[in-house]
């Protein structure tokens, strides 16, 4: 059979850095290869070249049997290309509808027909069973929503070979499990899939064929037959990698961060957080049990001050906070590591060491007075650099040049350097490859043995399970039981999850 997609001898450079060296790929009509490899292995711009996005040094790329022409996305997708983006490429002020006609808008007489469009969305998300409000607005949907669309909007085209860039990222378990099936369905369709996860489970579930890259060089090709979860994360890390957490019993003290009674809308002004209360001792991770869009993204939002609060209260180290603007949060005790890097985490233009300090830079040692300490950021920069390896030629590259997974480091390395009485982290290891999610859970752990207050909010219900001391159910904006994690079952949690009662401890 005829490849649907070759790519030979593929060499890619970014000033010093050799992204891709001499990569070689194939992908048979009907077959799932999964790409995988550490972050800032060189997968992202592999496929960006593939589509156009990234103009090659040098190498050839064939789309059923015939070469395609360097850095010609349009001709990429002419040819049936489609992809799904690792960063959104959704125009925010926008609706859900509007970005998935926008370049294709079906139109009479030369006006857009709206509720024609309209339509086709809400029946393209009962298809592909990825439930979407075609009326809401990009920039006020949560980023597993807006992946959602990124999703249907490259499925929208009939395509015969479909690049997803960690389309699971940010998905729930469920919405995962979907996704995964539609995927199967188009490959027994004979469209040609190349996937790229740092989700092991999702490999040996899906792939055909998984190659593995690493420092931008083809490390290895095997098959979910023959490797297993372990050897297939040692391929991509070369070392043997951990993966599950080890941790001894937690020493939990007094409480560090208390919420009382807290009430707070979302953006549509409707009430996210329903009269919710929890406590976190120092000394312990309290794991938020929960599907998405049940009040954990307003939760944190109104603990971090980037929300109101209608009611209730927040006391961090037995003092209340009153609604505050995050520096003054950060300022009172708490570090946040925000869901959404792209958004709330980083300034893409700065550099590296720059984003190290972003809520501290006008405080010793980084700043005397009015005056910067440029060299006190700078050496700073470089030794978080090194010591949570973020993947970088240099400290002071813009942020923007990092690999999805480095942002991330960035963002917990200047959270969880700070030694705060609380650290409040949402999805700390979304996109993180698996060699990195074993360092942040350390560093989380390592927190905790300090004496911090971690509240951890995830969609990964492993993840939750494995570090946290006590869980919090969190369904319909209340926390609807709380577990010790030793009584902690993962079935009852997954009913109490969906909204079923279970019996609370
Ligand atoms: N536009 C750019 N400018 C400079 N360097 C870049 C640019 N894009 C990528 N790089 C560098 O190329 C290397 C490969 O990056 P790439 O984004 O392909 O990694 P990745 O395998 O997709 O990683 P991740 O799993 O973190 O998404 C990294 O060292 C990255 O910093
Ligand atoms: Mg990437």
């Amino acid at each position: 059979m005829t490849n649907l997609l070759e790519v030979e001898n593929l060499s890619k450079r970014f000033g010093s850095v050799q992204a891709n060296h001499e990569i070689s790929l194939t992908v048979k009509p009907g077959e799932i290869v999964a790409l995988l490899g550490e972050n800032g292995a060189g997968k992202s711009t592999l496929v960006k070249a593939v589509i156009g996005l990234v103009k090659p040094d040098s190498g050839v790329i064939r789309v059923k049997g015939e070469e395609l022409p360097y850095g010609d996305t349009a001709e990429a997708i002419a040819r049936g290309i489609g992809m799904v983006h690792q960063h959104f490429q959704l125009v925010p002020v926008m609706s859900v509808t509007e970005n998935l006609v926008l370049g294709d808008e079906p139109t009479k007489f030369g006006f857009i027909q709206m509720q024609k469009a309209k339509r086709e969305t809400a029946e393209l998300s009962k298809r592909y069973g990825l439930a979407i409000d075609p009326d809401a607005i990009i920039e006020d949907l949560p980023v597993g929503m807006a992946q959602r669309v990124e999703i249907l909007k490259a499925l929208r085209r009939d395509v015969s070979l479909l690049i997803l860039d960690e389309p699971t990222a940010v998905l729930t378990p469920q919405e995962t499990d979907e996704l995964l099936e539609v995927l199967r369905n188009l490959a027994k369709k004979g469209v040609g899939i190349l996937f790229i996860t740092h989700k092991l489970r999702e490999v040996m579930a899906l792939a055909d064929r998984v190659v593995v890259l690493r420092n931008g060089k083809l490390a290895g090709s095997t098959t979910p037959k023959e490797s297993s979860e372990s050897q297939l994360a040692q391929l991509m890390v070369g070392r043997e990698v951990v993966l599950h957490v080890e941790k001894g019993p937690g020493n939990p003290t007094g409480a560090a961060l208390e919420v009382r009674e807290l009430e707070v809308l979302d953006d549509r002004k409707l009430e996210a957080v329903k009269g919710l209360s929890l406590q976190v001792n120092a000394g312990e991770i309290l794991g938020i049990a929960g599907v998405e869009g049940n009040g954990q993204r307003e939760l944190v939002e109104a603990i971090c001050g980037m929300r109101n609060r209608r009611k209730g209260t927040v006391r961090i180290a037995g003092k209340e906070v009153p609604n505050l603007k995050p520096h003054e949060v950060h300022a009172a005790g708490v570090s946040h590591i925000p869901e959404d890097r792209e958004r709330h985490g980083l300034v893409a233009s700065y550099s590296i060491a720059d984003n190290l300090v972003l809520n501290r830079f006008d405080q010793e040692p980084f700043a005397k007075g009015w005056i910067r300490n440029l060299d006190a950021v700078a050496s700073n920069g470089e030794e978080l650099v090194e010591r949570y390896d973020i993947r970088t030629p240099s400290a002071s590259a813009p942020a923007s040049s990092l690999s999805g997974g480095n942002k991330q480091k960035t963002v917990v390395a200047r959270e969880l350097s700070q030694d705060l009485p609380v650290v409040v982290a949402s999805q700390p290891t979304r996109g993180v490859d698996v060699g990195s999610i074993e360092f942040i859970h350390k560093q989380l752990i390592s927190a905790r043995d300090r004496g911090a207050a971690v509240l951890l909010v995830s969609a990964e219900l492993d993840e939750i399970l494995s570090l946290s001391d006590r869980v919090a159910v969190l369904y319909g904006g209340k926390i609807v039981a709380t577990f010790d994690s030793k009584f902690a079952n993962r079935d009852e949690i997954g009913r109490l999850m969906a909204g079923s009662q279970g019996a609370h401890s």
